[in-house]
């Protein structure tokens, strides 16, 4: 299995662990089938002249043995699943609760017990169990990070969860898995996982609303901002946009990626991704910009990757 696949759960290693075991007996069972078939079909064949068989009728050792054997690996694998699923959906004490929302196309994720929200990145503590609480805010989208060991459908009227505890620091990226309409491809998840420290100061950052930028040209920004339409979809803390409709933008500098994993995170990036949306994700549901002027774009890119 390639390193970048490898589990970080232990959820993830109860369920990769069940899968090996019912590997191995499968192939267990495929190969005696198929060996016994095989020296049959050599050792037993009939040769030119051989008289008939001898002719049997029904062998009650059998019968027996080829219904009991199965039974039992079935009541084995039984035992095994039930035994992993207790594992998987154990409820921990005091977990972290990130609710995870789908949107076409793109994940929010919001921490109510740390009055934190944030889009696209999903950041958790190493070696804590956190609970995912996924829903979502329009169609079927489907959670999957293989590196968190399985997935979850994100269903409308239904309230599903994951509870998750990653043990290595690092990022793992997964895609939505349920086809959701034009931009499925791009709603992509990136899970960062940190240390408790640096989770700690993650969530300060995040806890913090934006302060009036002292640079001229990034107080433009902020201006070009609050008086278009941004402010009709976007939030951004300590100011007064606070629309829920699009991610809220309160600290997307700090971020790594936009537009669901698109294109990664700078200046450039966002001047190109307000301009004209459509260009570098046909159908997203972010108008284009036609309008600013360069140096008002230039702002406003300056301005957002200021809100770390
Ligand atoms: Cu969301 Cu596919």
């Amino acid at each position: 299995m390639p390193e970048s696949f490898a589990v970080v759960t232990p959820q993830g290693a109860a369920i990769a662990s069940l899968f090996w075991v019912a590997l191995a007996l499968s192939a267990l069972v495929f190969a005696l089938v198929v060996g016994v078939l095989v020296i049959t079909l050599v050792r037993d064949r009939g040769r030119p002249g051989d008289p008939d068989p001898e002719q049997v009728h029904g062998n009650r050792t059998l019968e027996i043995t080829w219904t009991v054997l199965p039974a039992l690996l079935l009541m084995v694998m039984f035992g095994l699943t039930v035994r992993t699923m207790q594992t998987v959906n154990a409820e921990p004490a005091a977990p972290l609760r990130v609710q995870v929302i789908g949107h076409q196309w793109w994940w929010e994720y919001r921490y109510p017990d740390l009055g934190v929200t944030t889009a696209s990145e999903l950041v958790l503590p190493v070696g804590r169990p956190a609970r995912l609480e996924l829903t979502t805010a329009d169609v079927i989208h489907s959670f999957w990070v293989p590196q968190i060991g399985w997935k979850k459908d994100v269903i409308p009227g239904q309230a599903n969860s994951m509870n998750v505890q990653v043990d290595e620091a690092g990022a793992y990226d997964g895609p939505c898995t349920e086809y959701c309409g034009t931009q499925h491809a791009w709603m992509r998840i990136r899970l960062v996982a940190q240390s408790p420290d640096a989770f700690e100061a993650w969530t300060r950052a995040q806890q913090q609303p934006a302060s009036p930028p002292s640079d001229p040209s990034v107080a433009r920004g902020a201006q070009v901002f609050a008086s278009s339409s941004c402010i009709n979809c976007h939030a951004i803390a300590g100011t007064s946009a606070a629309a829920r409709v699009g991610p809220d933008l309160s600290h997307v500098g700090s971020r790594s990626i936009i537009g669901a994993g698109v294109l990664d995170n700078s200046p450039d990036s966002l001047g190109r991704w307000i301009r004209d949306p459509q260009a570098v994700k046909p159908g997203v549901l972010m108008p284009a910009y036609p309008n600013f002027s360069d140096a008002d774009l230039a702002s406003l890119a300056a301005y957002l990757s200021g809100l770390k």
